[in-house]
Formats: C-alpha cells, sequence, structure tokens
C-alpha cells in the first residue's frame, strides 16, 4: 500500500469545517476538491484557506512556496457527481441536517468506486442514520475535525456496527498525514467531543442568564481555574450558536437529559441573529 491511501479527496461543503479540512488534505499531499452548491460559497472557502495560509507565511510557520504548492492541490467544484467521480476519499461537510447528509451520500453511492472511503463530519448526528441506505456500509465512518481544522489535532473518528477494520485503519492512517490525533468512538449521540463540550456550554449560558457572572467571568473561570485554551462562552461564539443550539436540541430528544435542554437565551440569541464570530456579535462582540 502506498504511504497516502487518498490520493484523490472530494470536499463537499466549503463552509468553515469543509475549507478547513479542504486545507489540511491538501498540505497531507492529496489533490482535494473542495465542492459547494455555488460559485459563491466555494470562493469564500477557497478565501478562507488563503487567508489562513498567508496568515501562516506572516507568523514564519508556513513558506510562500508551500502556500502555494498546497493552493495548486485544490480544485473547486460546484457539480457534486463531477467532484466525487474518481475519488478515493469523501468528506462531507454540508450543514448539520440529517436528511441534506443521508440523500447525498445515497447519490454517492452510485457514483464513487466501491472501495472509496466515504466519512462524514457531522458533530453528533447518528452515523447508522447518515448512512442509512448507502451501499457498503463497510466504507462509512465519521471524521469529527475540530474547529480551527488546520490547529486543532483532534480527529474523532466514529465507527458503526458496520464500519470494517480497514476503513479505521485507514483513517487512522491518514490522521497520521493529516498530522491529527485520532481517537475512536462508537456512534452514540454527540459521539465523545460534542456531548461533553456542550454540556459544558449550556450551563455556562444559563449561569449568564441566572446573572451568575459576565460572560467574561465565567470565561476566565475555566480559562485560568480549569486552563482551557478558551472559555466555554467564547468557544460557544466561535462555533456559532446556532449549530451548538441544533447539537442541544438533537442530543435532548436523543439522551433524554435535562442538562441538554436549551437555555432561552441562547434560543432568543440566535433568533435575533446573534450567532457568534460569523455574524459579529454573540457573547462577545467580533
Ligand atoms: N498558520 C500556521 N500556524 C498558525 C496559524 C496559521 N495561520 N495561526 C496560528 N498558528 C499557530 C500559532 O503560531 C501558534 O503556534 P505555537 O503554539 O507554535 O506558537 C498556534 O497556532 C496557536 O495560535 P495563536 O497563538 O495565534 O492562538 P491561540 O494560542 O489563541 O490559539 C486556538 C488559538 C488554537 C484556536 C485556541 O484558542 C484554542 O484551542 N481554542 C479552543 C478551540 C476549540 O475548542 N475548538 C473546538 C471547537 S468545537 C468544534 O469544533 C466541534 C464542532 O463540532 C463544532
Amino acid at each position: 500500500m502506498s504511504k497516502i491511501r487518498f490520493h484523490k479527496v472530494a470536499v463537499l461543503g466549503a463552509g468553515t469545517m469543509g475549507a478547513g479540512i479542504a486545507q489540511v488534505c491538501a498540505q497531507a499531499g492529496s489533490a482535494v476538491t473542495l465542492c459547494d452548491i455555488n460559485d459563491e460559497f466555494v470562493q469564500r472557502g477557497m478565501q478562507r484557506i488563503r487567508e489562513f495560509l498567508q496568515k501562516g507565511v506572516d507568523k514564519g510557520k508556513t513558506t510562500e512556496a508551500q502556500r502555494e504548492d498546497v493552493l495548486a492541490r485544490i480544485a473547486v467544484s460546484t457539480d457534486r457527481a463531477a467532484a466525487c467521480a474518481g475519488v478515493d476519499l469523501v468528506v462531507e461537510a454540508v450543514p448539520e441536517k440529517l436528511e441534506l447528509k443521508n440523500g447525498i451520500f445515497r447519490e454517492l453511492g452510485s457514483v464513487v468506486a466501491a472501495d472509496c472511503v466515504l466519512a462524514s463530519n457531522t458533530s453528533s448526528l447518528s452515523l447508522q442514520k447518515v448512512f442509512d441506505g448507502v451501499p457498503g456500509q463497510d466504507r462509512c465512518i465519521g471524521w469529527h475535525f475540530f474547529n480551527p481544522v488546520p490547529l486543532m489535532k483532534l480527529l474523532e473518528l466514529v465507527r458503526t456496527a458496520h464500519t470494517s477494520a480497514a476503513t479505521i485503519a485507514a483513517s487512522q492512517q491518514y490522521a497520521a498525514l493529516l498530522q491529527k490525533e485520532p481517537i475512536l468512538v462508537k456512534d452514540s449521540p454527540g459521539f465523545a467531543s460534542s456531548r461533553l463540550g456542550v454540556c459544558l456550554g449550556l450551563e455556562a449560558i444559563r449561569m449568564v442568564e441566572a446573572g451568575v457572572a459576565s460572560p467574561e467571568d465565567i470565561d476566565k473561570a475555566m480559562v485560568l481555574g480549569y486552563g482551557h485554551p478558551m472559555g466555554p462562552l467564547k468557544l460557544t461564539d466561535l462555533v456559532g450558536l446556532d449549530v451548538r443550539l441544533a447539537i442541544a436540541d438533537y442530543l435532548r430528544t436523543e439522551l433524554g437529559l435535562e442538562g441538554f435542554a436549551a437555555p432561552e437565551l441562547m434560543r432568543t440569541m440566535v433568533a435575533e441573529g446573534k450567532l457568534g464570530k460569523k455574524s459579529g456579535q454573540g457573547f462577545y462582540s467580533w
């Protein structure tokens, strides 16, 4: 087996996560096609990648040659079937809607080769449901990346009851090329990371709601008292309040635990468009 199992990769969804995933796959040496539903989205994704790489050059972490090398390995497309034809790996990073993800994977079943690995970047949805009805369940797996993808070391691999040992091994091997540390988790609501991370974020919002302390001081408690790199409210801003609200609602239903009931303040902020960093306003002004 050659060093890179995944020579050709399609990344579906050019948002924050998809752009980051395309970048790290290209950095690992794969030829990547970044695909989204329109040109504006793919161009925005490419802009994110260019800006990150440029920041790396400015910081002296990346050479100009490396930047150009990575960019040269990323093509863009708005045609999903064409982007996925002949690839060894598809990583899906579209919005967290079960029907959307499942529909895409069902459609791809007839487009990609039988040994093409199908990975979903879902942060909490049931992988069994995401891959329901997709031919070749043994090559289906969850690859949960973390934001900002190029900097965060974790890759949470989520196996369903059907994921083969070969698919897990290929994923672990590629994780090393991505310079990520993989963990292996069973398909269960919220996996290991989102279940714990969202729990902390929701409790922090309840504390703001109850006037326990300011967002800044609640965050400081976790940063200085517990050594977290970022407090739970700032992190909620970074991830997006809408994204975390959807996960909370899903986990509340799936796990049946009251602790995952979303605070009213969170719903109000999302309704008002205060989504965090991406909208310019959340618990902080960005
Ligand atoms: N290119 C290359 N290197 C870069 C870079 C770039 N563009 N930008 C930053 N870096 C490097 C820096 O040089 C620095 O390297 P050293 O440690 O060698 O000095 C390192 O990356 C950290 O960067 P900064 O010093 O600029 O920033 P920081 O120390 O504030 O760290 C952070 C930034 C990594 C984002 C940190 O704040 C952090 O870990 N925050 C928490 C993020 C988190 O929890 N993410 C998970 C969200 S949940 C999720 O994503 C799951 C989901 O499903 C939604």
